[in-house]
């Protein structure tokens, strides 16, 4: 049996810089394949190769056993595309949009019709289908966008980062209409740069950054290298020179990071690691301004994956998943 997307060494130049690096993995019919990473990591190049939008320039990718640049037409007739910027057309209804998709993929009038009916009952726009898409919500719109993606009876739907700038009820209903489908025997592969989204709905996840594969993994493995990640992070009125050992010292506290006038006390066990923070500092007679737990960011992940220190872009560009408790 052929996996439902598999790609081998797959590699992207443009020019001189090297975007996505040899990757190679296999996802598996039916399954939720999450590719996670920061801003320019590559995602959104893996995807227009896989898609057969973008040439590889080394490497070979394949859809339900279909080779993307050798047998085109076969693998791109199997699988829907919502890319990372909308095509939906503004000025046409959403009905019209779908009807328009159907006929770019060469469906018969009838099932087509028959089609974008179902799709806009699936996504609750029926009732809404003939206004023009340029008044619908963000949300409203990816809805049109993702219904196009499947006019041809995908198998196979490749979504680049779908929640990324929606509201919060807009991201539930998207991430519960995958899996629904999925549910219906759709494989997806997805791309994000949102830690929770990856553990909530990916079967696997695999975690790239710089073009390249750091791990592939499934959220249960990656949520363990998670809690190891956690952190408190204190900052005192007026702080004392050897602070920082002494907080390397504290129960549960695996390291200590300073940064300006914080003090970063990464840990697996938080509430630990408060209370040991309250005792030091009624010990030492010091007051505490801020504290704050935090939940691990992608770089902490990435740094305890792969070891490697990420620069500073990556570092303000993800600080995802922030749990705030100022006192
Ligand atoms: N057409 C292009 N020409 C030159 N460089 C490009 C081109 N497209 C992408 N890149 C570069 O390749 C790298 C990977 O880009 P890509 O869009 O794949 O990242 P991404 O993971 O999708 O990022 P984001 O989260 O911002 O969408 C980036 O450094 C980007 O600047
Ligand atoms: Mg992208």
């Amino acid at each position: 049996m052929n996996n439902a997307i598999s790609a081998s060494e797959l590699t992207k130049f443009y020019g001189d810089f090297l975007a996505v690096d040899h990757i190679s993995f296999t996802v598996n019919y039916g399954e939720i394949f999450g590719f996670l990473g920061p801003n320019g990591a590559g995602k959104t190049t893996t995807i227009r190769m896989l898609t057969g939008v973008s040439t590889p320039t080394e490497g070979v990718a394949s859809i339900m056993g279909y080779d993307i640049v050798r047998q085109s037409v076969e693998a791109k007739s199997i699988m829907g595309i919502v890319p990372d910027i909308s095509n939906v057309y503004d000025e046409l209804s959403a009905w019209a949009n779908l009807i328009f998709t159907g006929k770019l993929y060469g469906i018969s009038k009838a099932k087509r019709e028959e089609r974008a009916t179902d799709l806009l009952k699936l996504f609750n726009l029926f009732d809404r289908r003939n206004e023009r898409v340029r008044g619908f919500s963000r949300g409203m719109k990816r809805k049109v966008c993702i219904a196009m993606a499947l006019m041809n009876d995908s198998r196979v739907l490749f979504l680049d980062e779908p929640t990324s700038g929606l509201d919060v009820e807009s991201v539930r209903e998207i991430r519960q209409m995958v899996r629904m489908l999925n549910k219906d025997g759709l494989t997806v592969f997805l791309t994000t740069h949102n830690l929770e989204e990856a553990n909530q709905i990916c079967d696997r996840i695999a975690i790239i950054n710089k073009g390249k594969i750091a791990a592939v993994d499934t959220p249960e493995k990656l949520r363990q290298t998670m809690r190891s990640v956690q952190s408190v992070e204190v900052a005192f009125r007026d702080t004392p020179q050897d602070v920082v050992e002494d907080l390397k010292g504290l129960r549960a506290v695996s390291s200590v990071e300073k940064r300006g006038d914080k003090y970063r006390l990464i840990t697996d066990e938080p509430t630990v690691v408060l209370q040991e923070i309250w005792t030091y500092a009624q010990r030492m007679k010091l007051t505490p301004i801020s504290i704050n737990t935090l939940g691990p960011s992608l770089e902490d992940v990435f740094m305890k994956l792969t070891g490697r220190e990420m620069e500073e872009e990556i570092v303000r560009n993800n600080r995802m998943g922030e749990n705030r408790t100022r006192r």
